[in-house]
């Protein structure tokens, strides 16, 4: 080992999202520590016990933590915040706004209180506005909270095209930009087969199909399992979000962050493709969208807004 300083990054809840992040992130080897934390006894304990027995065989060193606490959390470079409840067959991600809003605001406190230099991924829903509440409660820089949603949505609906178009999956570029649900916005004239653009190659209407696929593509998995959410590729693109930021690479990739200006959008959170690195989002980057993308970004953050709106009043009751 070198003299560098040690890398950590904590994920808050080790249900199957946490839980699966921190398996994802510890397989990567890019932190000392990864450590798991949850208010249920002996899960995140049990949990970290059996991942760190598969390093031998993977060949890694990331150790993973579990706690019922925050103290191990103690300077955190990344939090990755997944504590609250996941969705029912027939839910809403809105309907968890009340119960999950009070969970991410204490587990946020937690946090920043005990990683000063935290920069937060929040993949609680509804995401747009737990995302939203962790920047507030947080104080931090706007530019080190961001949410999760834009990469899971774009893999999905590329997933959706390969799948229609019998392609090879690594063979597909996709977007999707706006909020993590109704007003969420694929962004078909920025998605390419092979360099290709995708509307050459399908319909209009073949294309809306996928699209509103992939806008319920999270409750289509809730359905089939009954008793949760999806966790494989929500886990995925939390993990390489927290990549980016911890190894400074400089991706642009989608995410839920703070906007003061770009498309036309001032103060809002909302899914948009940004650069991610040591700083967290580091810029935002202006595509060039048709006028139809345009417009659903500006009425995916009206939406947001409203939502938010809602969620500050059953904060203060
Ligand atoms: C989903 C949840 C994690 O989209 O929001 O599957």
């Amino acid at each position: 080992m070198t003299s560098r300083r040690s890398k950590k990054i904590t994920v808050v809840g080790a249900g199957k999202y946490g839980s699966t992040t921190a398996q994802r992130l510890a397989a990567m080897d890019i932190a000392d520590e990864v450590v798991m934390t949850d208010i249920v006894d002996g899960l995140p304990q049990g949990l970290a016990l059996d991942m760190n027995q598969s390093r031998p065989v993977e060949r890694y060193r990331t150790r993973v933590i579990g706690s019922n606490g925050f103290e191990e959390t103690a300077g955190s470079d990344v939090g990755i915040i997944t504590a609250g409840l996941a969705r029912k067959p027939g839910m809403s991600r809105m309907d968890l706004l009340a119960v999950n809003a009070k969970i991410v605001r204490q587990v946020t406190r937690e946090l920043v209180d005990r990683s000063p230099d935290v920069t937060i991924i929040v993949v609680t829903n509804p995401l747009d506005q737990m995302t939203v509440l962790a920047a507030e409660v947080s104080g931090l820089p706007r530019h080190r909270v961001m949410g999760q949603a834009g990469v899971l949505d774009s893999s999905r609906f590329a997933h959706f095209i390969a799948e229609r178009l019998e392609v090879d999956i690594l063979s597909v570029e996709a977007l999707t930009l706006g909020s993590h649900g109704a007003t969420m916005v694929p962004v078909p004239s920025q998605c390419f087969v092979d360099g290709r653009p995708l509307l050459g190659m399908l319909a209009p209407d073949e294309i809306d199909a996928l699209v509103e696929r992939t806008r319920g593509g999270g409750a289509e998995i809730v359905a089939y399992l009954k008793t949760g959410s999806a966790f494989y590729a929500p886990s995925s693109a939390a993990a390489i979000m927290a990549r980016a930021i911890l190894t400074d690479e400089g991706r642009v990739t989608p995410v839920c962050a703070w906007l003061t200006g770009e498309y036309g959008l001032t103060d809002i959170y909302l899914g948009v493709p940004a650069r991610l690195g040591a700083a967290g989002v580091e810029e935002v980057v202006e595509l060039d969208l048709t006028s139809t993308e345009r417009a659903g970004l500006h009425a995916a953050a009206a939406a947001v807004r409203d939502k938010v709106e809602e969620m500050e009043t059953i904060l203060r009751a």
